[in-house]
């Protein structure tokens, strides 16, 4: 028996739509995957790489709301994050697998995921995120969030667990009380319906590193431009 879970290789396109595949499946069965060791290794070490080589003041803290709204708010979050763009190799790396992702998607689930937004996150210890959920019915913004953990050798005593609470079923009164928790080890995925699921970062007693992202719907109507972000 083989207890060692096999490592999805990304380079390889057919173990990356096989990964795909199995995101793709989940998300229809339940409404989010966990897989870990997913994250293709070596775009995984680059990331880790670029994130360790920012200068600290490239991170900034992460508020609550977008735009006009954003506010600064200690009681919900306390970590720092840094907007990822296509200007490094590690950006534009993983931009493009989570393009790669976007179209599987559309193809297998027909989720008319339009754009992606994404940012590097950096927990001190001591930070969390309290339960939140990511996008809120009818805002027709994001619709698939995607969590990615950068963090080797992460352990129990480490904190820092993602929480990620049952959606309200629509059909049932009945609340199903189970909560899954993640522990943000590297090269873990994380891919959830933005509107279904709240979840949180529990205190992490060590930096931890982690990017968050979002597939968003085409919201722009006529001259209303509506740029991610
Ligand atoms: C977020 C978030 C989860 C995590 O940034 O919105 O929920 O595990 N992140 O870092
Ligand atoms: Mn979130």
């Amino acid at each position: 028996m083989n207890l060692v879970q096999p490592r999805l290789v990304g380079d390889d396109p057919i173990q990356s739509s096989s990964l795909f595949e199995l995101i793709a499946n989940d998300v229809i069965d339940k409404g989010f995957s966990i897989r870990p060791y997913a994250l293709p290794e070596n775009l995984t070490d680059m990331l880790l790489q670029h994130i360790t080589q920012l200068p600290d003041d490239y991170f900034k803290r992460a508020g609550v709301g977008r735009a006009k709204d954003h506010i600064i708010n200690d009681f919900i979050r306390t970590d720092e994050i840094c907007w990822i763009t296509g200007n490094s190799d590690a950006g534009s790396a993983w931009i493009n697998w989570a393009g790669e992702l976007q179209g599987y998607l559309n193809k297998r689930l027909f989720l008319g995921l339009f754009s992606f937004e994404s940012h590097f996150s950096h927990y001190a210890k001591g930070d969390f995120y309290k339960k939140h959920k990511d996008a809120f019915k009818g805002e027709g913004n994001r619709v698939l969030s995607v969590v990615v953990y950068l963090n080797p050798n992460w352990s129990a005593e480490d904190g820092g667990e993602l929480v990620i609470y049952p959606a309200k079923s629509s059909t049932s009164d009945i609340i199903d009380e189970s909560k899954v928790t993640v522990t943000p080890n590297f090269g873990t995925i994380v891919v959830f319906l933005s509107e279904e699921f709240p979840h949180e970062v529990l205190p992490a007693l060590r930096d931890r590193y982690a990017i968050a992202g979002w597939f968003r719907l085409n919201t722009s109507i006529a001259n209303n431009i509506d740029p991610p972000r």
